[in-house]
């Protein structure tokens, strides 16, 4: 899947954007505020239907107008042209997918299959465990079909589990509920486990050199202790379920750790070093989907530079251009372009009275 075109309409500070894009390396170029990561944000608002900056819905509608539409042409795996689009005005959004009027985030997500890179890459290691199943859910939907449904009935089934603890009725009522959950339960623990083993298979060697003689180790913790099946953990916990009004073990609680021999990553590497590991951690899943299922995900990269220095940059330059997938990557200037994605094509924004354009 890659993006053949992209216009973008009262979108941030442009009024009117064309940009033609290759199916390899597009470079992103421009001085501060011309509006690189405005181009990267439309990108993926397309493949979301949702921004990655945390600001108000109208923000994105350029000053002084009253609705934005964003645009592209994208051509899919069996070689079809397929038209998508967002529109906003006020708080409303409109998505579109061949012209379709009922189209969802999720249409979206299964048709763009697109991940970024950004200078906050590293919160992945070092925030929360939401992040990193989030991170590791998109990957699974992507290569293996059966997962979303069953994290559906997952869902479904913990929501009245929980309903039921949390107004505390009989504990038949609450247990009503354990089958679907153990059932879906092994199925997505299953799908998860597979996939962090085939990203640690893909993780490039180059970027397992740079630790040294240190091993880059994924732990996968399923959400339950993991020497217990989720069953007795599930039966183990119901009292304290009971006490706390939710349910306490389960996928929905499940974390991926990152360690360099024994000790968890975060606490031991620099920031460049955890920018390297997590971007890699990206790359290896890239590498996976395109293995199993012949997907290869857009990457939007922002501003690499960012807290990294020539040898990262040139190293995951390297990896990014090996990756064969389609690539929109932000710099300030020709000059810090790594030579591996140098030979891209190059689209350079400057600011004009009309807003940014493409010189
Ligand atoms: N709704 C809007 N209307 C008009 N201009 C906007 C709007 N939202 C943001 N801008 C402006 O768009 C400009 C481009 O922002 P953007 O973050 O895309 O630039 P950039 O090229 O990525 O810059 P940098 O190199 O500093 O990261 C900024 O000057 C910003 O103030
Ligand atoms: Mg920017």
């Amino acid at each position: 899947m890659y993006f053949e075109t992209l216009a973008l309409r009262a979108f941030r500070c442009f009024e009117s954007l064309d940009v033609e894009a290759t199916p390899g390396v597009n470079v992103l170029l421009g001085d501060n505020a011309v509006g690189k990561s405005s181009v990267l944000e439309a990108l993926f608002l397309l493949a979301r239907g949702e921004s990655f900056r945390q600001t108000g819905f109208s923000d994105r509608i350029r000053d002084g107008q009253s609705r934005f539409r964003v645009q592209a042409g994208i051509r899919d795996e069996r070689n079809l042209g397929r038209s998508v689009s967002v529109e906003g005005a006020g708080n409303r959004t409109q998505l579109h997918l061949d012209a379709e009027s009922n189209t969802t985030r999720l249409d979206l997500v299964q048709a763009i299959p697109l991940q970024l890179i950004d200078p906050n890459v590293h919160r992945l290691m070092t925030e929360g465990p939401r992040f990193r199943r989030r991170f590791l859910d998109w990957g699974v939907f992507h290569v293996e079909h059966s997962f979303f449904g069953s994290w559906q009935r997952f869902r479904r089934a913990l929501k009245q589990r929980n309903r039921a603890l949390r107004h505390a009725w009989p504990k038949k009522d609450v247990v009503a509920w354990d089958a679907i959950l153990i059932r879906e339960a092994e199925h997505l623990d299953a799908c998860r486990r597979a996939h962090v083993d085939a990203i640690a298979d893909a993780l490039p060697q180059s970027i397992r050199d740079q630790f040294g003689h240190a091993r880059i180790r994924f732990h996968y913790r399923p959400g339950w202790p993991v020497d217990e099946n989720f069953d007795r953990a599930l039966a183990r916990t119901l009292d304290r379920d009971q006490k706390a009004g939710f349910t306490q073990v389960g996928p929905h609680r499940a974390d991926l750790r990152i360690k360099l021999d024994q000790v968890q990553a975060r606490n031991q590497v620099s920031r460049g070093q955890q920018k390297l590991l997590t971007t890699a951690l990206l790359l290896a899943q890239a590498r996976v989907m395109y293995g199993r299922r012949g997907l290869s995900p857009v990457l939007l990269v922002d501003d690499i530079a960012a807290e990294l220095g020539q040898e990262y940059r040139d190293l995951l330059g390297k990896e990014l251009a090996a990756l064969g997938s389609q690539v929109f990557i932000t710099f300030l200037d020709a000059a810090s372009v790594p030579e591996p994605l140098a030979g891209g094509r190059r689209i350079t924004l400057a600011t004009s009275d009309n807003g940014a354009t493409v010189i």
